[in-house]
């Protein structure tokens, strides 16, 4: 694990890909924040995507996998992936290898960015391994392909274990699961059959709720406060999260985290943004907030208060920075990617 105590305290060696497209932009914003606040953090930084392809290596090299297991923990950048063709999702191999299994994305309402809904509170929490993105997708016949869900009952009781323990740890009152169990009957009906047991035999305390996806989705829309955890299988949670998104400011302002029993790898919900890469403009906020979870996973995981400390600082300082008026364009405001970083800066 990527831990060494100095005189100072601890220091935590975590894993830097910068990724493709804005990826490497918005990595530099966040790793100013972190150095100004002082996090004790060391950088060990490897490729991945196609930037990894670049340098004449694997679109996943060995190394960058290993380091990630080495330390425990990652900060990641979004990685492109060809549509229709070529090599298979960067982002789908490594939760894939390092097993981590529960994607967790918290959508919240923020001060300042104006949007339809101004209580938004939402924690997305997906399978992250299993499901259509298995990757078993073949041509059967010429004109005939097919490509195949894959649920299995332990996949199901772990992200559902691991929803309700988050729900219990974190006070959170309702777990919401939406499913599609009335057509897909033998897989979505494992996931809701499962996640029922886990809270009728272990936490009852939390209320529980099945709904039809679509029926959701329009729930959502009309009255995203009535949600509190959404539990759900790998596609519905990927396409969940970009319409939470949508309901809080988009893109720019949604941060995940992908842990696993013994890894973890934090990593804005957004992709490598092709259509401003480059520019200097992409909000680096997302990547931010997925940094402070991961100073809050450290704290938890090891027992470092000075982790939790220099999250609690950074969430106090974007929120003032957006407060204030400091935004970059995706929010309306005029600010590039350092500028909103260096924002956050002069308010830690
Ligand atoms: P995208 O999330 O990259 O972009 C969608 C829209 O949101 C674009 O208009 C973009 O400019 C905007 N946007 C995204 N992040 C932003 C930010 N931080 N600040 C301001 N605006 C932002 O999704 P898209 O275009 O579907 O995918 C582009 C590539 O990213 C694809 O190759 C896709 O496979 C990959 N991707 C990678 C992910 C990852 O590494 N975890 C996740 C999602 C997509």
């Amino acid at each position: 694990m990527g831990l060494s105590r100095t005189i100072f305290g601890m220091n935590h060696t975590i894993a830097l890909i910068a990724g493709d497209g804005i990826g490497p932009e918005v990595t530099e914003g966040v790793q100013r924040v972190l150095a100004a606040v002082g996090a004790p953090l060391t950088w060990d930084e490897h490729p991945a995507g196609l930037a990894a392809l670049e340098r004449g290596l694997d679109v996943l090299p060995d190394t960058t996998v290993n380091a990630v297991r080495q330390h425990g923990v990652a900060l990641k950048g979004p990685c492109t992936t060809p549509v229709g063709e070529g090599f298979s999702s960067v982002n789908v191999q490594l939760r894939k290898k390092l097993d981590l299994y529960a994607a967790v994305r918290p959508v919240r309402s923020l001060p300042g960015v104006p949007t339809r809904y101004d209580n938004v509170d939402l924690v997305i929490v997906r399978e992250n391994t299993e499901g259509l993105y298995s990757g078993v997708e073949n041509e059967v016949t010429p004109g005939v392909v097919m490509s195949m869900k894959v649920a299995t009952e332990k996949g199901c009781r772990r992200i559902a274990h691991w929803a309700f323990r988050y729900a219990t740890q974190r006070r959170r009152k309702r777990i919401t699961v939406f499913h599609k169990a009335n057509i897909m009957k033998i897989t979505d009906g494992l996931f809701i059959r499962i996640a029922a047991e886990e809270h009728r035999s272990q936490y009852p305390n939390i209320e529980y709720q099945e709904v039809i996806i679509d029926a959701g989705c329009m729930r959502l829309v009309q009255d995203p406060s009535q949600f509190d955890v959404l539990l759900m299988e790998n596609l519905y949670g990927d396409v969940i999260s970009d319409l939470c998104a949508g309901l809080v400011g988009g893109l720019g302002v949604v941060p995940g985290a992908n842990i696993g029993e013994t890894h973890a790898v934090f990593e804005a919900v957004h992709g490598s943004a092709p259509d401003i890469a480059g520019k200097g403009v992409a909000n680096p906020l997302a990547l931010l907030m997925s940094a402070t979870m991961m100073l809050n996973y450290l704290a938890e995981t090891r027992g470092d208060a000075a982790c939790r400390a220099c999250g609690e600082k950074i969430r106090r300082a974007y929120d003032l920075t957006l407060a204030e008026g400091c935004k970059t364009r995706d929010l309306g405001g005029e600010l590039g990617t350092l500028e909103f970083a260096q924002a956050v800066i002069d308010r830690l």
